[in-house]
């Protein structure tokens, strides 16, 4: 008997010990250490694997997998993980991720069941931001980076194609004008990868100033647009952070809204993080230009607590994706469907189907409870916001945008220079890992190192923030004293 004949017959066996197994592991995490590095014999033994000429049996391999694999996680599914943004997995998103896998039904297209609840799901989360959904398409895709990059492609057919210039036949080498993109200085990184990638060139990227909440400010970005258009480039896409990464900031969104339409350029807002907070009330004024851009990027896998990976890219020009990707060979059947297929609209052909599992958190959370996470972790980034300006060693660096702070440990008493208070901050960032009591990466803020924390995991509460400041607190205090004699 061929042995996935055999598993499959002994599936639910297989299924049970698995099951307990991811339990475990879902419930023993809050007692584990936050950040656990993996042993220097696990490393080694993990590199260098034989194949095995015989198959293991599997047993054997979920044995495996709990031992050496399940104990040495990326911290993030710890609720005492503030780093990046990242959040854990909902647990029946889990569930509905092995639906998927196990219909192993592909999003890209064809006439199946998830396809058409996507339908609902695309609705779903472009009503959840104010997105018009009318004419709209959402792609479920690999993360922000993969959904920047498809809006911004469509975004470089539509000017090009204004220009009579046929990307998909004549692509960049025609010797035409310049495509020029623009975005904030504090936007992602994967913005700039995408420019490069489309064969733009970061050249042709205009980092435009922030103001002093670190907001792309409009006047910097009509001046570059102007002095562009001036010299016969053709300015194709801005793109505007709906949250940046590093300091939850927001972009005046109507402002930028109103430059994009006066000039023609496609707006893309990068929501990858903080677009959801749409549904906080403190928040919605900030997020209502969303209902004005051409795309936004939201990514399922933050807020929403969906199992990375999930960048959600929703478009209001599904017809000129499908003019820049559209392409059906004979041995492809084309989509005469009710529904849109993915395929035609992106680069990928077949791909994961995240629609379960997207479904199944946002499903299991509702709009309140969407609405209440988002917010109560927006609300704990203020909490952390006010600890640390009433602490006399501590020093805000970035006041609390959506649920990110970032501050440093700065006593009072000593008289550090700013590479020692980098360097004590950084050890600081150790020592919180080395405790295996939290999480708390680095950044830099106006050059200087920051303990940067954000909030996102549904379990996240006062005492979490209170917990935190004892910590860096006391860090702090036993570290300032090697530093500065140092
Ligand atoms: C604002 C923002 N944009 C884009 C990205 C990139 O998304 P991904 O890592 O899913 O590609 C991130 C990731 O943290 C982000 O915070």
């Amino acid at each position: 008997m061929h042995p996935f004949v055999k598993d499959r017959e002994d599936f639910d066996r297989l299924g049970a010990r698995t099951v307990e197994m991811l339990g475990d592991y879902l419930r023993g995490l809050p007692a584990q250490p936050v950040d656990r590095v993996v042993p220097d014999e696990i490393r080694r033994r993990l590199m260098s694997l034989p194949m095995p000429e015989a198959g293991l049996s599997p047993e054997e391999i979920l044995e495996f997998l709990r031992r050496e694999i399940m104990p040495w996680p990326v911290p993030i599914g710890h609720k005492r993980s503030y780093g990046w943004v990242n959040s854990p997995p909902a647990p029946i998103a889990i569930l509905a991720d092995a639906v998927s896998t196990t219909m192993n039904s592909g999003l890209d297209g064809y006439d199946h069941s998830a396809l058409f609840l996507m339908s609902s799901l695309g609705r779903w989360i472009m009503e959840l931001v104010g997105f018009p959904s009318e004419g709209s398409l959402c792609l479920l895709l690999t993360g922000g980076s993969a959904a920047t990059l498809n809006a911004l492609t469509a975004a470089r057919h539509r000017t090009a194609g204004r220009a009579g210039w046929n990307l998909r036949t004549e692509g960049l080498q025609g010797g035409r004008a310049r495509l020029v993109a623009y975005t904030s200085a504090e936007s992602h990184s994967s913005i700039q990868k995408c420019v490069e990638q489309l064969g733009i060139g970061t050249d042709n990227l205009r980092e435009i100033e922030v103001d002093d909440a670190f907001r792309l400010r409009p006047d910097a970005l009509r001046r570059a647009i102007e002095a562009d258009r001036a010299a016969g480039c053709l300015p194709f896409a801005i793109v505007a952070c709906g949250g940046a990464t590093n300091t939850g900031a927001i972009d005046p969104l109507d402002a930028v809204a109103d430059i994009a339409r006066e000039f023609g350029v496609w707006l893309h807002v990068d929501g990858a993080f903080g677009a959801w907070a749409a549904l906080d009330p403190a928040y919605a004024d900030r997020f209502r230009g969303i209902a004005r851009a051409d795309s936004v990027t939201l990514n399922p896998h933050k807020w929403p607590q969906v199992p990375v990976d999930c960048g959600a890219l929703l478009t209001r020009h599904p017809e000129i994706h499908r003019a820049a990707y559209s392409l059906t060979p004979d041995y492809l059947v084309a989509g005469h469907s009710e529904v849109p297929w993915p395929c035609e609209h992106m680069f990928q052909l077949t791909y994961g189907n995240r629609a379960l599992k997207t479904w199944a958190a946002l499903a299991r959370l509702g709009r309140s409870g969407l609405a209440e996470l988002v917010t109560r972790c927006n609300r704990l980034a203020d909490l952390l916001d006010a600890r640390v300006r009433s602490e006399p060693d501590f020093e805000l660096l970035a006041p609390a945008s959506l649920s990110v702070v970032n501050f440093r440990y700065r006593p009072a008493a000593g008289r550090l220079d700013a590479a020692a208070l980098d360097e004590l901050n950084a050890c600081i960032s150790d020592a919180v890992s080395a405790s295996g009591e939290a999480h708390l990466p680095t950044s830099r803020v106006r050059d200087r190192v920051s303990l940067r924390a954000c909030f996102l995991h549904y379990e996240n509460d006062e005492g979490d923030v209170d917990h935190l400041v004892r910590l860096v607190s006391r860090l702090g205090a036993s570290l300032a004293g090697v530093v500065s004699v140092a």
